[in-house]
């Protein structure tokens, strides 16, 4: 089994647990809202009001943690192949990728709730657009939705096709980093709550200061941050590989130096890749074509080991998210639980009290009586007989 589906399991449990809290939440404020109708003594407004508050608390975390996927963020140089990465990754041509700038705004794919594929982009009247095909995908994002750097458009899908869709992983395709002198705002704006980042180098390009900047940004923004580079090979010769490597140890030493100063754990690695390579052959695998591509190449192994390696890493991250959640749900059903023990024993003493006062009225009405038996036994000194 793998790994991502501890995460479906975790996120399953946890919305029922959520569920019974939410029930337990509404039917307590119910039951207070009626009692304090008929005993207003034995209900203080402030806690039916805290109640409430709690059951709006568990409300939210529940709408959001229904909505939360394990998250990938891509980044990366204009044509360093980050929307080649996300579509191998997918194991179909789904995000438009190209010679210039191709991208740009920031696109999560995620698993369609439908079934259907469409385009939701965020805003204050989302828009949805329905999308027939991956060509129409990218008419659509060249000429219908306007460039918003700081939107983020929502891909939805159909999951039944690709094994991370289904896992709940959404990957999160950006604008080149070179395009922007505002990398915080796309961090916070995007990525705060990425369970990874991946940085995309492709492999010809000699300077780096760019990535540097980026690889600082985001451990200092995020500073337990998992970070996995993938240097991007254009051609498919293992010799060039070879070249590649050679020509860019410099920079990879200095890659590695940054990546080991700026990251925590292991999972800070770098993989030697060829994104189209791993696209084109899970392409004609998913077509029924026999693929003539040999899959042993070096490159191909490391973007599956760069695979198994993100998904123990970003199910652990997402993990540890799902236990703050459970921990805050935890807090707000023991505070419902306080105002409810509270409430039951001023009830019990109220009902106590009333008892005492029944048993005081009993007794004095006892009393009353025997007083009257007295009185009616008595021979009272005026009979009829003395009429
Ligand atoms: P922007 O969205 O413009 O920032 O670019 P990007 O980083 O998303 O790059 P994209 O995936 O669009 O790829 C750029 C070009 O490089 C495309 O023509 C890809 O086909 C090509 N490319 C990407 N990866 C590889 C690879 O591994 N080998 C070869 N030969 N070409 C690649
Ligand atoms: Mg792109």
């Amino acid at each position: 089994m793998s790994t991502y589906q501890d995460f479906g399991i975790a996120k399953q449990k946890l919305n029922n647990i959520f569920l019974g809290i939410l029930d337990y939440g509404i039917r307590a404020s119910e039951h207070i809202n009626d009692l304090s109708g008929i005993c207003p003594d034995v209900i203080d407004g402030n806690e039916l009001n805290l109640l409430l508050y709690y059951e709006s608390q568990v409300e939210a975390i529940y709408e959001v943690f229904n909505h939360v996927h394990m998250k990938v963020a891509v980044f990366g140089r204009t044509s360093s192949g980050k929307s080649t990465v996300v579509n191998a990754m997918l194991g179909e041509n789904v995000l438009p990728s190209g010679i210039g700038h191709t991208t740009n705004g920031f696109l999560q794919v995620e698993g369609s709730p439908t079934g259907n594929a469409y385009l939701n982009t965020e805003g204050i009247l989302p828009i949805q657009h329905n999308v027939e095909s991956a060509t129409y995908l990218a008419h659509i994002l060249k000429n219908i939705i306007k460039p918003n750097k700081k939107k983020l458009v929502h891909v939805c899908w159909p999951k039944e096709n690709c094994g991370l869709l289904k896992d709940d992983v959404a990957l999160v395709d950006s604008p080149g980093i070179d395009t922007t002198p505002c990398l915080d705002e796309w961090i916070d704006g995007h990525c705060i709550n990425a369970d990874a980042f991946v940085l995309v180098i492709n492999a010809e390009s000699t300077l780096i200061d760019t990535e540097i900047n980026f690889l600082h940004k985001v451990s200092k923004k995020l500073p337990n941050t998992n970070i996995f580079i993938l240097i991007n090979c254009p051609d498919e010769s293992e010799l060039f590989d070879q070249e590649c490597k050679q020509k860019m140890k410099k920079n990879i030493d200095l890659l590695e130096k940054k990546l080991k100063e700026y990251t925590y754990e292991s999972y800070s690695q770098m993989f030697f890749i060829s994104a189209k390579e791993v696209l084109e052959f899970r392409v004609k695998v998913r077509n029924g074509l026999q693929p003539i591509i040999k899959p042993f190449s070096k490159k191909y192994w490391e973007f599956l080991d760069f695979e198994k390696q993100l998904e123990d890493c970003i199910s652990k991250s997402a993990l540890l998210k799902f236990f703050n959640y459970s921990m805050h749900g935890k807090y707000l059903l023991s505070e419902m639980n306080t105002i409810m023990d509270i409430i039951n024993t001023r009830s019990e003493e109220q009902t106590h009290f009333s008892m005492s006062q029944i048993n005081e009225i009993q007794d004095k009405f006892n009393v009353t009586e025997e007083q009257f038996e007295n009185i009616t036994n008595q021979n009272l000194p005026i009979t009829a007989t003395d009429y």
